[in-house]
């Protein structure tokens, strides 16, 4: 593989398409964020990075609460054009026909169409540059009853969630192995070895 180089630039993918859902109260507003994820296991904490421009970058930092609601095939059109268009100029609920529904433990609209939303509250602002980065605590999850199996366990590889890549948006293929598979002794299949 010969490779050329490049200076310093922010390329990494797959990243999420996420909806990012926030309120001030008087409004209710979505956007699409891709520069998320999550920063600690214990406490849960994630992140977001928001251009000060945004209409929602005060009404987070105001309000001091967020939810990041995981994105599917389903809803890939919503979030690009909650990616696209203002809240300043309409109301991206409704232009996109998203459904709000409570969080359990912050002040702020979820999407009920979207599997899981992680609810989050702002622990600190850190000014990086173009993008200032929430560092919030996840203080609650809520997730579809229907991604649990009977053992309990959560099915997420069954509710179609969304890759961004590069400026283009994927669904995500198939299932290569689990975590710590590369370590596992090889299962013996019923009718021999595979
Ligand atoms: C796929 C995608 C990912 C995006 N990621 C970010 C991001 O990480 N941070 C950000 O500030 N804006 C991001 N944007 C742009 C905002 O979502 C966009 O400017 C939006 O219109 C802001 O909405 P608002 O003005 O209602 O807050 C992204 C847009 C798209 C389509």
């Amino acid at each position: 593989m010969s490779k050329i180089k490049w200076k310093g630039g922010a390329l990494t993918a797959p990243v999420p398409p996420a909806l990012i859902t926030c309120s001030d109260g008087e409004h209710d507003n979505v956007f699409a964020v891709a520069w998320t994820g999550i920063t600690c296991t214990q406490p849960p904490k994630t992140y977001i990075s928001v251009r000060p421009s945004r209409f929602s970058y005060d009404i987070i930092k105001n309000s001091g609460v967020f939810a990041v609601n995981l994105t599917t095939e389903q809803l890939v059109r919503a979030a690009d054009t909650c990616g696209v268009r203002s809240g300043r100029d309409v109301d991206k609920f409704q232009l996109c026909s998203l459904t709000k529904e409570p969080a359990f433990h912050i002040d702020c609209p979820l999407i009920a169409e979207s599997p899981l939303s992680l609810e989050c509250r702002v622990d600190r602002i850190i000014n990086l540059g173009s993008h200032d980065m929430f560092l919030a605590d996840i203080v609650g999850v809520s997730v579809d009853e229907e991604l649990i199996d009977k053992t309990g366990k959560l099915r997420l590889d069954k509710a179609g969630i969304a890759a961004y890549s590069h400026g283009e948006y994927f669904a995500l293929g198939r299932k290569l192995g689990w975590f710590g598979f590369s370590v596992c002794k090889k299962k013996k299949h019923k009718h021999g070895k595979r």
